[in-house]
């Protein structure tokens, strides 16, 4: 029930006050679900939202629909009993019940969290604080019935006092409530050093740890949250700024600057390092483009061990990329997604780029656009902003930008172009959506240093019951990644080597040493990793360096290199 939509019918709805109870019923999905856990729930040809769920027994699950704002919650508001609505799930980590005296605070819909795990975990719970801006908050009366004490309180401010009272007695908090409080509380729990799990509401939008719309610092909210520790989240630039659909950073009132990531210094492995057009890399393990969007988390692509990170494809313009579904897997293994290209373009960028370069790896940008302008636009920005290497994706399979890779006249101007605009190694993305000899044959002719293969190959998902594509891209394709792409891959770096003398760096189904192996003697030299990092974790990077190295020992050469020679 993880990978897609499946149809789930509304069983029941009733008013909060100005919030809406909707009950659906998906027996799966509310036999797994725990306090703590969110659904995707889908309204075909509108978007895809996550909810908290509030409370669940055997056939159903409940979710607490905010005040009437927004095209989705309007809907949600008038919603007949009945209606079929697309959900999976559950998602998100359950919230430990450790404590023995646990305080509850809330705010708005995050108070379902706290709804749930006041039902499970009633004999444990110290009381509830929740916070009255303009709106009753949910649930009063049901956490009184349960025999659960509310206090409510008028005010951040008013939360903090109340916090202080009652900090000597007890021994856990659960907190969902804006971030600017958050942090402040978050901060008094570790200095009391009261354990505290803070539920971290960061724009989720695949909830399958592949797009990292939602990472927050280093951590992927969907899948390492949504409730993260007190201790975790400090670090990161939680109750500073949030990000809106693009990956723009949104400054919070009256934060302060955040204290940053520790530069490192990578050294080299003679058993690994590459030189690539230029470029030195430690090891030639890198992220693809796409799987993480913000500074910190490519920082923490390399903390696990690849030896090149490369961004998100940037645009000139912030983009906030297409409704949802925007991600699915289905079936097991076989990934599909139509992000649309978010990203808060090259300007906004750069913040990202200063992050990332504290990793101590080479920083590829990715950047895409729909003329050679605005290719040379984006490339300079990131270029004076410290990028070591340029990647044009001239190959998304599921937005407008697909055309470029279908004139190949077009993709060697731009080439040419944005290599006299930049003094740093230029490769070029192809996919097998269209005549990827020709298109790099032309990237090369243009100057381009290395070719990058491949992008995600176009594919569609069809859901028979709403009878309409799953993927919420206009045109309803997406792209496929993950283990299927194995075999194409192989083929096109054959074919690509035996052309081409420019190094070639692999992408598509890599999750393991035996890949880089047969790619390395196919004529790879760079080994990019995206969907895997969804499936197997961040560990890939070390887990495929590992296997490397018991190979490298096992043949009785030096280094990775040695087995080609
Ligand atoms: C969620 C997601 C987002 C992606 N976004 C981009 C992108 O912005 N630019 C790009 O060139 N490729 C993008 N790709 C393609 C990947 O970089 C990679 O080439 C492709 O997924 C094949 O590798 P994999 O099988 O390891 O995922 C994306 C892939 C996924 C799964």
């Amino acid at each position: 029930m993880r990978g897609r939509p499946r149809p789930a019918r509304i069983s029941g709805s009733r008013g909060e006050g100005r919030y809406r109870v909707l009950e659906i019923e998906a027996g799966e999905i509310a036999s797994k679900a725990q306090p703590g856990s969110y659904v995707m729930l889908w309204l075909p040809g509108v978007d895809e939202i996550p909810l908290a769920i509030s409370y669940a027994r055997e056939s159903f699950f409940e979710v607490l629909v905010g005040p009437p704002r927004g095209e989705v919650g309007m809907i949600l508001h008038r919603i007949p009993v009945g209606s079929l609505v697309g959900v999976r799930g559950p998602f998100g980590n359950p919230i430990p019940p450790q404590g023995s005296r646990v305080l509850l605070i809330g705010s708005s819909h995050g108070i379902s969290y706290l709804r749930f795990f006041a039902e499970k975990y009633v004999d444990r719970i110290y009381g509830a604080v929740l916070l009255n801006e303009d709106l009753d908050p949910p649930y009063i009366s049901r956490f009184r019935e349960i025999g659960v004490g509310v206090s409510v309180a008028k005010s951040g401010d008013d939360i903090i006092k109340l916090f202080r009272s009652m900090m000597g007695d007890i021994d856990m908090a659960v907190i969902c409530v804006k971030e600017d409080l958050g942090r402040r509380l978050a901060e008094m729990l570790i200095a009391k050093n009261i354990k505290g799990y803070l539920c971290v509401e960061r724009p989720i939008k695949c909830s399958l740890g592949i797009c990292g719309a939602c990472d927050l610092g280093i951590w992927r909210t969907c899948l390492e949250g949504i409730f993260l520790e007190a201790s975790k989240i400090l670090g990161t630039e939680y109750g500073l700024w949030t990000r809106d659909r693009s990956g723009s950073r949104v400054p919070i009132e009256g934060s302060v600057e955040s204290p940053g990531l520790p530069q490192r210094a990578v050294e080299r492995d003679p058993r690994f390092s590459i030189n690539i057009a230029g470029i030195e890399l430690p090891n030639p393990l890198m992220n693809a483009a796409g799987c993480g969007v913000s500074g910190s988390i490519l920082y923490r692509f390399a903390l696990e061990g690849a030896g090149a990170v490369v961004t998100k494809s940037i645009g000139v313009e912030p983009r906030k990329g297409f409704r949802g579904p925007v991600a699915i897997e289905d079936p097991e293994g076989i990934y599909m997604n139509s992000l649309g290209l978010p990203n808060p373009g090259a300007d906004r960028y750069v913040l990202e780029i200063r992050d990332a370069k504290k990793a101590g790896v080479p920083v590829i940008a990715s950047i895409f656009g729909k003329n050679e302008e605005e290719y040379v636009e984006a490339a300079k920005k990131l270029y004076i902003a410290g990028t070591d290497a340029l990647e044009l994706n001239i190959s998304c399979p599921h937005t407008e930008f697909q055309m470029v890779e279908e004139v190949p006249e077009l993709v060697r101007n731009i080439v040419r172009s944005v290599k006299a605009a930049v003094k740093i190694p230029v490769f070029v993305k192809v996919s097998i959506n269209s005549d990827y000899m020709e298109v790099s044959r032309r990237a090369i002719e243009g100057g381009a240093d290395g070719i990058t293969a491949i992008n995600t190959v176009r594919g569609y998902a069809y859901d028979p019951v709403f009878r309409r594509p799953v993927m919420g891209s206009p045109n309803g394709y997406g792209g496929i990644s993950g283990p299927s792409l194995k075999p194409i891959v192989r083929r096109v770096i054959r074919d690509l080597r035996s052309e081409f003398d420019a190094p070639i760096i692999a992408s598509g189904g890599i999750d393991s040493a035996r890949d880089v192996i047969e790619l390395l003697h196919l004529g790879a030299r760079g080994f990019q990793i995206c969907t895997a990092i969804a499936y197997k974790g961040f560990s890939v990077f070390k887990e495929i360096l590992e296997d490397l190295r018991r190979y490298i020992e096992a043949n009785r050469v030096k280094s990775l290199w040695e087995l080609i020679r």
